[in-house]
């Protein structure tokens, strides 16, 4: 079943871009228009949300972080992203315009199924983004979009946190559709671009070689660290809990930003940073993640910079380039999480561990 692949994991990392595909199957009418098929919510039930709480567990919910990104950019509705198991027991207010939306890729995590039933009893409407048809938290949801990026068995997950991306680009892109905070074209750009990204991560995964040689490099480190800003934030704190769920190795993720705030204490001569630089845009995040990456590298950091490639801003910080294709800020996190799955996956392997089944984790977590 693994197809000679070692571990399930690294097969399903291969399968990324077909997960892509599949998740993006069908959702556009012949007009062009976006279409979601389960979403039981009217347009009326849509247009009278005013906030939005996402909830979800573990990687699932770096997916949610990365879905305020762009839910607040592209609809201008305030979207709170919140652990569920912190969401179900601090009362959080709850109204019939709030949607909170669960984001679960097996559909069973006890935490997040707890908190939609306490968000339904308020009142609320809840929507479920889910890889597994007919599991509890889709059924017991107002309304469903199906991540369809096939079975996961790593406990890891992988196909299912990029294929959970996608559902959250395209929830946000039909919200603005119906309320009209975006113009048809502009939306269509966004899914073109959306359909651009399975071509996009094969050639990522087409180059792992390079990626599989930096985790035998670095496979003696004791500890890693992850920067991000912006969409890059959330990838950055996934990056970190691959590599510990994994390899079993210390590393924390952080917002570039905050780095003088306190993380830049921790960095040393020779500790490994992952940087996400954001794309060069209008914006000034790019120029700030690169004064981040001087800051480090003054310090002795070694810097991994994972950045769009022909970036020459770089050359001169980088101890290892990981070139990126060029794509939007909001959708980067989709092509530079899969160098830091491919990573974990190898560095794990190395070591001796059993990637499938790290130790003391569940693939679906049934308790509270
Ligand atoms: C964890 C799994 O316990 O549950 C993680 O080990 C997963 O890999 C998390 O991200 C949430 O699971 P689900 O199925 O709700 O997305």
């Amino acid at each position: 079943e693994k197809d000679g692949h070692d571990w399930f994991m690294r097969k399903e990392i291969y399968e990324q871009p077909q997960a892509v595909a599949d998740a993006l199957l069908g959702r556009r009418t012949p007009s062009g228009a976006l279409q979601l098929d389960e979403m039981r919510l009217s347009e009326q039930e849509l247009r009278d949300v005013d906030k939005i709480i996402v909830i979800a567990c573990g990687t699932a919910f770096y997916a949610g972080l990365v879905a305020k990104y762009a839910i607040e950019h592209w609809c201008r509705i305030p979207v709170e992203v919140e652990l569920a198991h912190e969401f179900r027991y601090r009362d959080p207010i709850l109204t019939a315009n709030t949607l909170v939306v669960a984001i679960s890729q097996s559909g069973e995590t006890a935490d997040t199924l707890q908190a939609i039933r306490h968000a339904r009893v308020q009142g609320s409407r809840v929507l479920a983004i889910c890889n597994t048809n007919g599991s509890t938290i889709p059924r017991e949801s107002d309304a469903v979009i199906y991540t369809h990026a096939g079975p996961e068995i790593g406990v890891a997950s992988t196909k299912g946190f990029i294929t959970q991306l996608v559902a959250s680009y395209l929830l946000g892109l039909y919200l603005a559709q119906v309320r009209g905070t975006m113009f048809g074209d502009e939306i269509t750009a966004v899914v073109n671009d959306l359909e651009e990204m399975p071509a996009h991560l094969q050639t990522l995964i087409d180059r792992k070689d390079e990626i599989y040689a930096l985790a035998a490099e670095l496979k003696d480190a004791r500890s890693v660290l992850f920067l991000g800003r912006h969409a890059g934030y959330p990838v950055a704190l996934e990056g970190a809990l691959k590599l510990k769920e994994l390899a079993y190795i210390h590393a924390e993720g952080f917002a570039a930003g905050e780095l003088k705030h306190g993380p830049i204490a921790l960095i040393e001569e020779g500790l490994p940073v992952f940087c996400v630089v954001p794309p060069r845009g209008r914006d000034q995040l790019h120029d700030k993640m690169i004064s981040a990456i001087q800051e480090i590298r003054a310090r002795g950091a070694r810097t991994l910079l994972l950045v769009e490639e022909d970036d020459p801003a770089v050359a001169s910080y980088a101890d290892s380039v990981i070139p990126l294709p060029r794509v939007p800020v909001l959708l980067q996190p989709l092509v530079a999480v899969v160098p830091l799955q491919l990573f974990a996956c190898e560095l794990a392997s190395l070591l001796g561990h059993d990637v499938d089944q790290p130790r003391n984790l569940a693939k679906s977590v049934t308790v509270e």
